[in-house]
């Protein structure tokens, strides 16, 4: 069955599309799966790092972004999606035979506007308050990303920084969603937020309340230094939070995978140092995903 993967966290800059780039590679890599990562965040980092700024203007000119999918099939029959999706991208070569893939829905710059065009289209139709409408056209997103599930054994969904309709999609079609942080004083709060957003709850006390064995999320500590302060942070955050005991450390070669380059080259080469950690994170998130799709 097709895995749905949130990686959300309303803060900016903990390493959102960093870790949807590197669990793609490492489940086509390593998990041999059929991977599609959906870049739902107008800052189109995840598509930039995946084919490069040239591979990504052609799709753009070429109507097969994500907002070009949403624009197009909102009012229409499911049809074959496959023409937004470029196919076996990234730069690291998973190889020729029996291996997995990654491929990409590319992320646009026009996806805020087009999501307010289907809010403004949706509510001149019917006499409907807007919360419903805003309800209405997020579940009709939700479908949509729903339908690729056909031809892709994981979803990995970028989610931006901010609120739209589609991180909002995102979040509900989710099964499991990473929340990677970085380890500061706002750090609580930015976990407190997004968590509530996840379990649908509007209070610290009713999230305390579920269990975090039933909780949809864990999160990624990110960017580590490794200091005592950082650790006594962890361990605060921990009391509140379900945490991965996987951690991410400030590494170079995690900053430099940020970077396109056209060379195919190994999982070795690509993540270097990082890759152990890469290996424990997706080992560690995909047996704690299936033991949750497994109890739901
Ligand atoms: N563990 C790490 N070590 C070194 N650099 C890192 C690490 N994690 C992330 N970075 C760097 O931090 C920056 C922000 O990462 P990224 O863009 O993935 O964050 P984001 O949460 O997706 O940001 P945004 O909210 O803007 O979408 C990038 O330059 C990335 O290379
Ligand atoms: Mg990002």
């Amino acid at each position: 069955m097709t895995q749905f993967l949130a990686v959300s966290n309303r803060k900016g800059g903990v390493g959102k599309s960093t870790i949807s780039v590197m669990l793609a590679h490492a489940a086509a890599s390593l998990g041999k799966r059929q991977v599609l990562l959906m870049d739902l965040d107008t800052q189109c980092n995840a598509s930039l790092m995946l084919v490069g700024g040239e591979a990504w203007e052609k799709a753009s000119r070429a109507g097969h972004t994500i907002a070009d999918y949403f624009s197009d099939r909102f009012e229409k029959v499911a049809e074959d999606e496959s023409a937004y999706v470029l196919k076996n991208i990234g730069d690291v070569s998973h190889g020729r035979f029996f291996g997995g893939r990654v491929s990409l829905l590319p992320g646009s710059q026009r996806l805020e506007d087009i999501q307010s065009e289907l809010f403004v289209m949706q509510s001149s139709k019917r006499e409907m308050h807007a919360d419903a409408v805003a309800i209405q056209v997020r579940g009709r997103m939700k479908r949509l990303m729903k339908h690729f599930g056909m031809d892709f054994d994981l979803v990995i969904m970028d989610c931006p920084p901010g609120l739209s309709f589609a991180a909002l999609a995102a979040l509900d079609l989710a099964d499991h969603v990473v929340v990677p942080f970085r380890p500061d004083f706002v750090s609580q709060f930015a976990l407190d937020r997004v968590a509530m957003l996840i379990e649908r709850v509007e209070t610290g006390e009713q999230l305390a309340s579920i269990p975090f064995g039933q909780r949809r999320y864990s999160c990624l500590p990110n960017y580590l230094k490794g200091d005592g302060a950082e650790r006594m942070l962890l361990e605060q955050l921990a009391l509140d939070h379900p945490l991965l005991k996987t951690t991410l450390p400030a590494l170079d070669s995690i900053a430099r995978a940020f970077d396109w380059d056209e060379t195919k080259k190994s999982m070795e080469q690509k993540y270097a140092d990082a890759l152990s950690h890469l290996r424990a994170l997706h080992d560690e998130v995909f047996g704690v995903a299936q033991l949750r799709a497994k109890s739901a």
